[in-house]
């Protein structure tokens, strides 16, 4: 028997690309308002990747941070897990370029396809590497380019700078997916996981996936059931553009979520108030106050960046802990849970000494 070896974060970046996009810039390409948005999700501007920019090239500039930040060398890294839904090509995975891309040359690096819950994943996955002693120093990034979905196709309508808007035509092609697009924004977060001897790491979980939802939030259009995989017809009806239930992932989310904490709060003999952080997802703040309150969880310990960044899916979790850890709020002994809920529909909770 040997004592079960922990991990801890010693590193961690993020990259946004470009301006911000406010909830106004989005008015001119969609019907849609700065009160709408901000009253319904708690977004007050979001970025997007430009043509060309992939998922991969997002987390290189994350990853590096993440590094630097971890005081190592590339070559300590020996594994690499990619988590995104929206990767550079259908195959071979995002994980690959960006190991490439870093000069990682032959550190095997596997993708994860697990939307908004892939930090909840990704942190089993970095025990169970641990565990093994099949990796000792683990970069995880989570990193997205929501961009290619976005129901507009006149990117430069959106910067004030420009002087025009998008045509009534195009804005109610765009008004279709509206409820959707303006909630989503793109960019990247890195952490630098290493096996320790310190008394860290995941304590427990509690961990779930419902396939009998998955039609809450999909993408239509493209994938192998069909010859071929990609229809000329999908591009003129926006099935490239994901549909989602909105308010049903809403109800999904605030049933579910603190029903999750509850039961690992109550296996594990934690108290929720001995928590320090509880570090979640950011899909819409009215999820985060919703599940807050239901387990009274005080406002300070469960920040929020969801007004700077949108939903960035598997980027969300790890550039939130990044902001956390470089404002010095989250540090090594805090004991945390990180709560999530995704696109599958995957969710869950998991404690972890940090
Ligand atoms: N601007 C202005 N009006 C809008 C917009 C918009 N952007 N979007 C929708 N509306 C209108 C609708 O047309 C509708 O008008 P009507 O009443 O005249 O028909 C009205 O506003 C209400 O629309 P709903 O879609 O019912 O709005 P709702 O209150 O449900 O809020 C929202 C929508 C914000 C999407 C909410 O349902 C939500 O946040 N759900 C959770 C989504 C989520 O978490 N997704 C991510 C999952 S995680 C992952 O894995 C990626």
């Amino acid at each position: 028997m040997h004592a079960k070896r922990g991990f801890e974060v010693i590193g961690t970046g993020h990259y946004v690309p470009g301006r911000p996009v406010t909830n106004d810039d989005l008015s001119r390409v969609m019907d849609t308002s700065d009160e709408w948005i901000f009253k319904r999700s708690g977004i007050k501007q979001r970025h997007y990747a430009s043509e060309g920019v992939g998922a991969s090239d997002l987390a290189v500039e994350a990853s590096r941070r993440a590094i630097e930040a971890a005081r190592i060398r590339r070559d300590e890294i020996d594994y690499v897990v990619f988590a995104t839904m929206t990767p550079d090509h259908i195959f071979p995975g995002s994980g690959a370029l960006l190991a490439h891309k870093l000069g990682l040359g032959g550190v095997p690096a596997l993708d994860i396809r697990q939307q908004c819950a892939a930090m909840l994943f990704g942190l089993q996955l970095v025990d169970g590497l641990i565990q093994s002693g099949a990796a000792t120093t683990i970069l995880f990034v989570g990193a997205e380019a929501h961009a290619g979905f976005m129901p507009w196709n006149d990117w430069a309508a959106l910067d004030p700078a420009n002087g025009r808007e998008a045509s009534p035509e195009e804005k109610a092609q765009a008004n279709k997916h509206r409820a959707l697009a303006v909630l989503f924004g793109d960019g990247a977060g890195a952490l630098v996981f290493r096996a320790t001897d310190r008394d860290a790491g995941l304590r427990a979980m509690n961990l779930h996936t419902d396939g009998g939802a998955a039609k809450l939030l999909y993408v239509e259009g493209g994938g192998f059931r069909t010859r071929p995989y990609w229809k000329k017809d999908d591009f003129g009806e926006q099935k490239y553009i994901p549909t989602m239930d909105g308010r049903e992932l809403f109800k999904f989310a605030v049933t579910k979520l603190p029903e999750s904490l509850r039961a690992l709060a109550a296996r594990t003999g934690t108290p929720l108030d001995q928590i320090d952080w509880f570090l979640a997802h950011q899909a819409n703040a009215r999820i985060n106050d919703y599940v807050r309150s239901q387990l009274g969880v005080p406002g300070h310990k469960l920040p929020s960046n969801i007004d700077r960044f949108g939903n960035t899916s598997a980027a969300t979790l790890p550039i939130l802990i990044d902001e956390q850890s470089r404002a010095g709020r989250l540090k090594h002994g805090d004991l945390c849970m990180l709560l999530a809920l995704g696109a599958g529909v995957h969710w869950g909770c998991a404690l972890v000494r940090w």
